[in-house]
């Protein structure tokens, strides 16, 4: 592991090496043993809660997580609804999160506000995720420790605004003064030693660390991402204002024709989106079919290695950046 680089007040508030998140990847694709892989090359990773709905799978992976990290605090992603049922099994992570001494939360879909007392009283630290900066002012008056902002470059869900990481990059330490992580398009440590120049405290990362040998899913969807450059990344489902960029495959296809169509009834959209297509696309290889969460910044991915060599490798482009940057001064 490389030795610490940058200290920042992301670093310092959640006790890791290096200035770098990777963010929860559903349905449960970020589990135990990627995280765990995560926080021992010294970031910070997310098991996503919503993953393992059953509470004991739930509380397992959260168990088998803190025995490969030896302890070493990790972090749990919480999707925040605010339909009543999905309230009710909020409430019941938060308290598993509790009981088990997770050491912190990257929050993203609605606001935290309903859980934030009790993930408080819990002494988990609260990292809110959100898709432009107004909504990260928002989150620092509600009193969360931290907020990442993605750009439009995001895999997952960009928001419906279109900015770019750049742009809020530049944008959010203007507007916030908690610590700020930036994610969106993020797989080099030129991008690492940018966003900290600009401002912010971490980069996020998700679709870069999709090629991680860690993680379970199918060798053959990784070697595709090798083999791509980026450009199948495509944002659909804009017909239902619930912006998802993803794999451009059948799926995706199926779904861009329905927004081009008006259609704006999630009956017609199903189907496509349903999200057993992804996780047997993850699980067989065949990625033809599945809303396949997926971000332009794959095309940084130029072979299937192990979490900790990413992450070296993005630090030391991320010194020779800054190295570069001097002899321009
Ligand atoms: C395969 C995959 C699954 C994801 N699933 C989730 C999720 O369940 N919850 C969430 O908040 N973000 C999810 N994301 C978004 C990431 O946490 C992160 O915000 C995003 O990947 C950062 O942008 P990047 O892909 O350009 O690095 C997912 C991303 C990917 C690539």
């Amino acid at each position: 592991m490389r030795s610490q680089l940058f200290k920042t007040r992301i670093t310092e508030m959640l006790g890791i090496r290096h200035p770098i998140l990777c963010g929860g990847m559903g349905p449960s694709v970020s589990d135990a043993k990627y995280v765990a892989a995560v926080v021992n090359a010294g970031g910070m990773g997310f098991i996503v809660a919503a993953g393992f709905p059953d509470p004991d799978a739930f509380r397992e992976q959260l168990r088998k997580c803190r025995e490969l990290t030896s302890g070493k605090g990790f972090g749990v992603n919480l999707y925040i609804s605010s339909h009543d049922k999905a309230s009710e099994r909020l409430q019941e992570q938060v308290k598993i999160l509790a009981e088990e001494n997770v050491h912190c939360v990257e929050t993203s879909g609605a606001s935290p506000e309903s859980v934030l007392p009790m993930l408080r009283d819990a002494g988990i630290k609260i990292l809110h995720k959100v898709p432009a900066v107004r909504y990260a002012r928002s989150a620092a008056r509600l009193g969360v420790d931290a907020v990442i902002v993605v750009g439009n470059d995001c895999g997952g869900h960009p928001g419906t605004y279109g900015i770019s990481s750049m742009v809020q990059a530049a944008h959010a330490p203007e507007e916030v003064s908690i610590p700020i992580a930036i994610g969106g398009g993020i797989g080099t440590g030129r991008q690492l030693a940018a966003t900290l120049m600009m401002g912010a405290d971490a980069v996020l990362m998700g679709s870069r660390m999709l090629v991680a040998e860690e993680l379970w899913i199918h060798r053959e969807y990784k070697d595709l991402l090798v083999r791509n450059d980026g450009t199948e990344s495509v944002v659909v489902k804009t017909g239902l204002r619930q912006h998802h960029r993803v794999l451009n495959n059948e799926s995706a296809k199926n779904v861009a024709a329905l927004d081009a169509a008006g259609a704006n009834d999630f009956e017609h959209y199903r189907p496509h989106v349903m999200g057993s297509l992804a996780t047997q696309a993850y699980v067989t290889g065949d990625s033809s079919l599945g809303m396949l969460d997926y971000g332009p910044s794959v095309v940084f991915a130029n072979s299937v290695q192990p979490v900790e060599a990413i992450l070296d490798e993005i630090l030391d482009d991320a010194h020779r950046a800054i190295r570069r940057l001097e002899t321009l001064c």
